[in-house]
């Protein structure tokens, strides 16, 4: 008789970890479960979902081009957007931790992964290199103007189909924030004197 081991599927000690194992999916992507407790049909919660996991997308792309602005800002500015960047990175955090939930609350699953996050989302991609910081706000805010046209357009579509949970969320949690978010940085790029003000002409003498 075969020497029994402690090890994988053969193992008699029920104290031994099954490692390695891998099973069917139990829900596809793009499906959701029948969540009747929130009285909202199965086509508003599946349009509802497909479209936050766009936004979801957005919001994680935006997040980490926040982190790469953090990590790789320099010059006399560095140390306030260094952590103005990183705040924003923390509050976008927030935010794809929102709107993911409310993705599974509706019954369906929401992204997660780099891979696909990078096929899904519509911010541009950014070059894996430095940029100059003018170039690096312009990059975030294209990126907040993304998000906040697809929350405009959630907002307005979940009202329609009655989902006042998915339009509070969109509007009170990532609308304004993307708008507030977008008014600092928007400011960086006003181009103001720092020593000499700017002195009208002389009228000539009369
Ligand atoms: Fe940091």
């Amino acid at each position: 008789m075969a020497k029994r081991t402690h090890s994988g599927n053969n193992s008699s000690n029920s104290a031994e970890p099954r490692v390695h194992q891998r099973g069917r999916e139990i829900q596809a992507f793009n499906t959701v479960t029948h969540a009747f407790h929130l009285e909202l049909e199965e086509p508003v919660r599946l349009e509802m979902t497909e479209k936050l996991n766009q936004l979801l997308a957005d919001s994680m792309t935006l997040r980490d081009l926040y982190k790469k602005a953090h990590w790789q800002v320099m010059g006399p500015t560095f140390y306030q957007l260094h952590l103005l960047y990183d705040k924003h990175f923390g509050e976008q955090v927030e935010i794809v931790d929102t709107i993911a939930e409310r993705i599974q609350l509706l019954g369906g699953l929401a992204i997660a992964m780099a891979h696909d996050v990078a096929e899904t989302a519509q911010i541009k991609r950014p070059p894996r290199g430095r940029e100059e910081i003018p170039v690096v706000i312009s990059r975030l805010l294209d990126a907040h103007q993304v998000i906040i046209r697809q929350c405009r357009e959630i907002a307005d579509r979940a009202d329609k189909l009655g989902d006042h949970g998915t339009n509070d969320m969109v509007v009170s949690d990532v609308l304004r924030t993307n708008e507030l978010q977008s008014w600092f940085i928007s400011e960086h790029l006003v181009e103001t004197p720092l020593v000499h003000a700017n002195v009208p002409a002389m009228k000539a003498a009369d």
